[in-house]
C-alpha cells in the first residue's frame, strides 16, 4: 500500500469531462464555490432552503437549527415529516408509480424488478403487518436480514410507522446480535430463513434463535421470518411469525405516522475505542434531507441512470446509499444478495453489462481483490465486458490507494468517468469529503474538498487550525443535519467520543487524521487516529476484539494491532498470552485455529485475526503498559529501531515475531 508521502506528491489531475459537466447538477468549480459561499453567509438561511427543496413536510418547520443544547443539536425541529413518505409516495405523485426501483439479482443470478408502485405497496402491507402485532411509533425493531428487497421494504416499513430500526449485518454473531437487541431494547427481530451468499448458506434465523436464547431479551415479542431460501427453520409458537403470513390480507395503502424531524430513523452499532459498539442514533428530517442531497450532488443523480451501490444494509453506506438516499430522488437501483468473486471474480463486471449501469459505488478493497483475479485471468478482466453503459465511478470506505484508483479509472470507468473518493462515517450519515464529478478536478487517492456546508478543517491537539500541508486532526466546525444525534443510552460517551473537552466541547471529531495539500488545498485521510481498524472497509475496534479474546478462559492476556495489507487496506494482528506455557509448532497453529474461530463466534466471521502470535508475555513499559507502537512494527515484519529504553522486559519482541 502506498503511504501517506505518496498520496501527497501524486500529481496527476483529472478534471472534470466537459460532456459530464454539461448536464452536472454542480457543474463547475464557480458553482461549488457559490454554494460554499452561501453556507458561509447563512448558514442556517442555506440548509432551511434545501430542505424545504429536497423534502416534503408535513408540517413546515419554522427553525432550522437549535444549538440551545448543544452538542445536542436538533434540525428543523418543530417540523413533522414522514421518511418512508417521502421516499415512497412522493414518487407516486411525481410520475415515478411505473418506474423500476429496484430490480434485485439474487446470488444465484435470478433477476426481479419491481416499481416504485409495487414497493409502495409492499412497504404498506408490511408497516400494517408490524402494526398488527403492536409494534408502534417509538418502538425499536432489529432487522437482521439478507440483501433483499424485504430488507429494504422492512426498513421502509419501520419508517412508515415511526418504529426506529437497527440493521445488524448478517456476518456479526448470535452474541454481537444479542447485545445489540438488549442495548436498543428491541420489541421484534425481523430476519429470513437463510441467507445466500457465494452460493454458500448462512442460517440466520437459528441465529436469532441463539442470539434470544442467550438471556436477556425478554423485550423481544415477535420474530418475523423472511422465507428466502425455503431451509428448515424452527418456530416458536405466539412469538415467530413467517412474513407471508404477517402481510397476507393486508390494506395496500398505510397512512403514516407523522413524526417530528429529530424522531430517531434508526440506530445503527459501530465500533470506537472501547469494548462495546456504540448505537449511533440518526434524526429522520436531517438525515433524509442530506441521503438526497448527496444523490443529487455527488451522485448527480438522473432520472435514466442506473445505480447501483455494492454495500450491504447491514452498514451505514447501506442504509443512506441504497435504502433512503436512492428512493429519496426517484432513482432506479441494482440490489444485489451475492458476492464479487461468485461464480466468479468477474461478476460485477458482467452486472454492470447485463443492467446497464451508469453509476457504480463500490469500496476500495474489491476493486483491489478484482484486480488481483483480473490479473490472474483474463477471462474475467474488466475489458472482456461491455461497460460502456457506465459514467461515474464511486469508492467509499477506506482510503484508496493511487494505484487502485488509476486501475478503476482506466479499466472500469474507461478513462471516461470521474471517480467521486467519498469520504464520510456511519456518524456522518452521509458524504463529508468528496468531489462533485461535474466540478472538481481530481487526484488520485485524494478524497479532495469539503461539500458545500461541511465545515470540516485540520486541527493540532489542543484544536488550533493547521496551515495546509501539515498533517493533524480532522474535525468539523459546525453541525450538519445528517450528523449523529447520540449514542443510544449513553449521551455521555455521545459527548466525550465526538464532542471531546479538549476542544471545548465544540469540534466533532472524525477519528481520523487528515492532510491538506498545500496548493490545492485537498485534503487526503492518512488513517484512524483512535484504536479504530479499518479491514476490508469494515469497522472493528481493536479492544472489541481484545475483550473476545480475553473471553475464552485459555488467555490471560491479548493486545491487537493493524497490519497493513495489499488487499484488505488492514488486516487483524493478535498477539496473545496463555494462561498456560507458550505453545510452539502445530499446537500453536492448533490454539490459533481455536482462538480465531472463538472470535467469530463472540464477534463474528469478520473480526478474526489473520494473524496469531503468542508470546509468554506482552512488551511493557515499567508500570505496566503495553507498548503498541512496537507491536504494530512487529506485525509489519520490520525491525524495531525505536528507542526500548522504557521496555521492561526485550527479550519479549523476539518471541513474538513467529505468525501462526
Ligand atoms: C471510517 C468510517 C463511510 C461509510 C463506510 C464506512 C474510513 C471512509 C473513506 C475514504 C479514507 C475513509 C475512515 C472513517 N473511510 N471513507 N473515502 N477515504 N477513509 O463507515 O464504518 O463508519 O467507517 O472509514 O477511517 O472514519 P464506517
Amino acid at each position: 500500500m502506498a503511504n501517506i508521502e505518496t498520496f501527497s506528491q501524486e500529481t496527476r489531475v483529472f478534471p472534470p469531462p466537459a460532456e459530464f459537466s454539461r448536464t452536472a447538477a454542480i457543474s463547475g468549480m464557480d458553482a461549488y464555490r457559490a454554494l460554499v459561499a452561501e453556507a458561509e453567509q447563512d448558514y442556517e438561511g442555506f440548509w432551511g432552503r434545501l430542505a424545504r427543496e429536497n423534502l416534503q413536510w408535513h408540517k413546515p418547520f419554522t427553525k432550522v437549527l437549535d444549538e440551545s443544547n448543544a452538542p445536542f443539536y436538533k434540525w428543523f425541529d418543530d417540523g413533522k415529516l414522514n421518511v418512508s413518505y417521502n421516499c415512497l409516495d412522493v414518487n407516486l405523485q411525481n410520475g415515478n408509480a411505473d418506474k423500476v426501483a429496484i430490480i434485485f439479482e439474487t446470488d444465484s443470478g435470478d433477476v426481479s424488478k419491481i416499481t416504485y408502485q409495487e414497493l409502495h405497496k409492499r412497504v404498506c402491507q408490511f408497516a400494517n403487518g408490524l402494526k398488527s402485532r403492536g409494534i408502534k411509533k417509538g418502538d425499536r425493531v432489529v432487522i437482521y436480514m439478507p440483501m433483499s428487497v424485504e430488507g429494504v421494504v422492512a426498513m421502509q416499513a419501520c419508517a412508515r410507522i415511526g418504529a426506529t430500526h437497527s440493521v445488524v449485518f448478517g456476518g456479526f454473531s448470535a452474541k454481537s446480535l444479542q447485545e445489540r437487541i438488549i442495548d436498543a431494547g428491541a420489541v421484534a427481530v425481523l430476519t429470513a430463513d437463510e441467507q445466500a451468499r457465494g452460493g454458500k448458506r448462512l442460517p440466520l434465523k437459528s441465529i436469532v434463535d441463539e442470539a434470544l436464547a442467550l438471556g436477556g431479551c425478554d423485550s423481544i415479542k415477535d420474530v418475523v421470518v423472511y422465507k428466502r431460501t425455503g431451509g428448515d427453520v424452527n418456530f416458536v409458537a405466539g412469538r415467530d411469525i413467517w412474513l407471508h403470513d404477517l402481510v397476507a390480507n393486508q390494506a395496500e395503502t398505510c397512512e403514516p405516522e407523522w413524526v417530528d424531524a429529530e424522531h430517531p430513523l434508526f440506530i445503527l452499532y459501530t465500533s470506537g475505542s472501547t469494548g462495546t459498539p456504540k448505537g449511533v442514533q440518526h434524526s429522520s428530517g436531517g438525515y433524509l434531507l442530506w441521503a438526497a442531497l448527496t444523490m443529487k450532488w455527488v451522485f448527480d443523480i438522473k432520472p435514466d441512470d442506473v445505480y447501483w451501490c455494492t454495500a450491504d444494509i447491514g452498514w451505514i453506506t447501506g442504509h443512506t446509499y441504497i435504502a433512503y438516499g436512492p428512493t429519496a430522488v426517484g432513482a432506479t437501483q441494482v440490489i444485489f444478495e451475492g458476492i464479487p468473486t461468485f461464480p466468479n471474480a468477474g461478476r460485477f463486471w458482467d452486472m454492470i453489462q447485463r443492467h446497464k449501469a451508469t453509476i457504480f459505488y463500490t469500496a476500495p478493497t474489491a476493486i483491489r481483490s478484482l484486480i488481483k483475479a483480473a490479473d490472474a485471468d483474463k477471462n474475467i478482466h474488466p475489458s472482456q465486458y461491455d461497460l460502456s453503459s457506465l459514467r461515474l465511478l464511486g469508492t467509499v470506505g477506506e482510503p484508496i490507494n493511487p494505484e487502485a484508483w488509476m486501475w478503476y479509472h482506466k479499466h472500469i470507468g474507461q478513462e471516461r468517468c470521474p471517480i467521486v473518493d467519498t469520504f464520510w462515517q456511519t456518524e456522518t450519515g452521509g458524504h463529508m469529503i468528496s468531489p462533485l464529478p461535474g466540478a472538481t478536478p481530481l487526484v488520485p487517492g485524494s478524497c479532495t474538498l469539503p461539500l458545500p456546508g461541511i465545515q470540516a478543517v485540520i486541527v493540532d491537539e489542543a484544536g488550533h487550525e493547521l496551515p495546509d500541508g501539515h498533517g493533524g486532526i480532522l474535525v468539523v466546525k459546525r453541525p450538519w443535519p445528517s450528523m449523529i444525534r447520540a449514542i443510544w443510552n449513553n449521551p455521555e460517551r455521545f459527548k466525550s467520543a465526538y464532542f471531546p473537552p479538549e476542544f471545548d466541547g465544540k469540534l466533532y471529531l472524525a477519528g481520523d487524521g487528515a492532510i491538506r495539500n498545500k496548493d490545492t488545498g485537498y485534503f487526503t485521510i492518512t488513517g484512524r487516529i483512535d484504536d479504530v481498524l479499518n479491514v476490508s472497509g469494515h469497522r472493528m475496534g481493536t479492544m472489541e476484539i481484545e475483550s473476545a479474546l480475553v473471553a475464552n478462559p485459555i488467555v490471560a492476556e491479548a493486545a491487537v494491532v493493524g497490519k497493513p495489507d495489499d488487499t484488505t487496506g488492514e488486516a487483524i494482528c493478535a498477539f496473545v498470552v496463555l494462561k498456560r506455557s507458550r505453545p510452539t509448532g502445530d499446537e500453536a497453529k492448533q490454539i490459533a485455529k481455536e482462538l480465531r474461530d472463538w472470535v467469530a463466534k463472540e464477534i463474528g466471521p469478520i473480526a478474526k485475526p489473520k494473524e496469531i502470535r503468542f508470546g509468554d508475555n506482552l512488551p511493557k513499559t515499567r508500570s505496566g503498559k503495553i507498548m503498541r507502537r512496537l507491536l504494530r512494527v512487529l506485525a509489519k515484519g520490520e525491525e524495531i529501531t525505536q528507542d526500548v529504553s522504557t521496555l521492561e522486559n526485550p527479550a519479549i519482541l523476539e518471541q513474538l515475531k513467529e505468525a501462526q
